[in-house]
């Protein structure tokens, strides 16, 4: 215990209530369609190999910010791809290509959401053309190509490589499996949304506890909208809603103060590199407009910290393997439960059941060297 006496200086950055917040299961359901997420169920439940991820006790934190339980979703025990991606853009090909053999899928990443439709292609064996852009490391495009896709390098940003892959695909009559929706772009997004909502259908059936928090980081949206949308079918108390993202990539903190869609610039890009978003996806804002109850904000500063603390049983008795983007959950709660004014403003109390999404795990392997050997210096 010893050990974590130096989370008391762990600090949030911004923290937000949502002034509009009104949680109405009829109205997520009907963003995300009870159909497609039992649909979703059904499907990845029957596929070979499948296993519900384990749900983890951080019980050495939960007794240093006396809280009753914390909660830690393992998704680096996704099947074999590490991240809860796997869900969503594999579950989106199997739909959309309906059985057919002769269709090519293509899409762009950063990477976990081209893996997993790379591999969703290669389950069906269908041809795939995955599009990166220059910022997407070299690890992550050797992961893609192990699934037999074709990688495509775009000079630019995330944006230039979709807008190459769009163009590419409707010349040679490709289909686009992507995760974020636009006004006249929602079916398939939805599809990947769907497929992550089993996490909360797997947690259901794991724990007796309600749960009372769940802190649920937030790239484009589609992660925290599913998860919401599990919470709305399979949940009988409706927990609060805290939505993370990194301090430089905050744009569902900056849409929710606006009560609009805000489109930000990202000065330097964060480690947590999924999460460096700077525009929500649009079903995702129109759920979680209403249904995140806080939004936080945290540096990049402990992200190091936290995947060596949770490999080395610093935080639970069991050893986890949790990447990048799976830390910054830990990080807002230890900021927000030790800070009075914050624990008192979101409730958080000594019977509090918190869930904390372990969203993957090293599924970059060399960041995720890299950042162990900073955290244990
Ligand atoms: C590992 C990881 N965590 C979280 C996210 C954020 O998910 P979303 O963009 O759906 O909000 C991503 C997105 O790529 C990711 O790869």
């Amino acid at each position: 215990m010893k050990s974590l006496k130096i989370l008391k200086s762990w600090k949030y950055k911004k923290l937000l209530r949502n002034s509009n917040y009104s949680f109405k299961r009829k109205y997520v359901l009907k963003h995300l369609p009870s159909s497609l997420i039992s649909n979703a169920y059904k499907s990845i439940s029957s596929w070979k190999n499948y296993k519900a991820t384990p749900l983890l006790s951080l019980d050495k934190l939960k007794k240093n910010l006396k809280l009753n339980n914390i909660f830690y979703k393992d998704e680096s025990k996704r099947f074999h791809l590490k991240s809860f991606k796997a869900l969503g853009g594999a579950y989106a090909v199997e739909r959309i290509s309906r059985g057919r053999r002769n269709i090519i899928i293509s899409s762009a990443t950063a990477g976990n959401h081209g893996r997993s439709v790379a591999w969703g292609a290669k389950r069906l064996n269908l041809k795939c053309k995955i599009f990166v852009s220059q910022y997407v490391s070299q690890t992550r495009v050797h992961e893609i190509q192990k699934f037999g896709a074709e990688v495509i390098r775009v000079k630019g940003n995330y944006e230039n490589s979709l807008q190459e892959c769009k163009r590419l695909s409707k010349k040679n009559n490709w289909q686009i499996v992507q995760d974020v929706s636009t006004k006249n772009y929602r079916y398939i997004p939805q599809l990947t949304m769907a497929g992550y909502s089993i996490m909360i259908k797997e947690i259901s059936k794991q724990t007796n506890h309600y749960i009372t928090h769940i802190f649920i980081q937030a790239g484009v949206g589609g992660l925290a909208a599913g998860v919401v949308a599990g919470v709305a079918k399979y949940f009988k108390r409706i927990p609060k809603i805290i939505i993370v993202e990194p301090e430089r990539a905050d744009c569902v903190l900056q849409s929710v103060k606006a009560n609009k869609l805000k489109k930000i610039r990202i000065k330097k890009e964060s480690i947590m590199g999924g999460m460096s978003c700077n525009e929500m996806s649009l079903v995702p804002w129109q759920i979680l407009k209403k249904t995140s109850d806080y939004c936080v904000s945290v540096a990049d500063n402990n992200v190091a910290k936290t995947t060596a603390m949770l490999k080395d049983k610093k935080l639970s008795k069991a050893s986890i393997i949790g990447g990048e983007c799976a830390t910054p959950g830990v990080i807002a709660l230890i900021g927000l439960a030790n800070n009075l004014k914050a624990r008192k403003l979101l409730n958080l109390r000594e019977d509090s059941n918190v869930l904390v999404i372990g969203c993957e795990g090293n599924a970059d392997v060399k960041l995720y060297k890299q950042l162990l050997s900073k955290g244990r210096k």
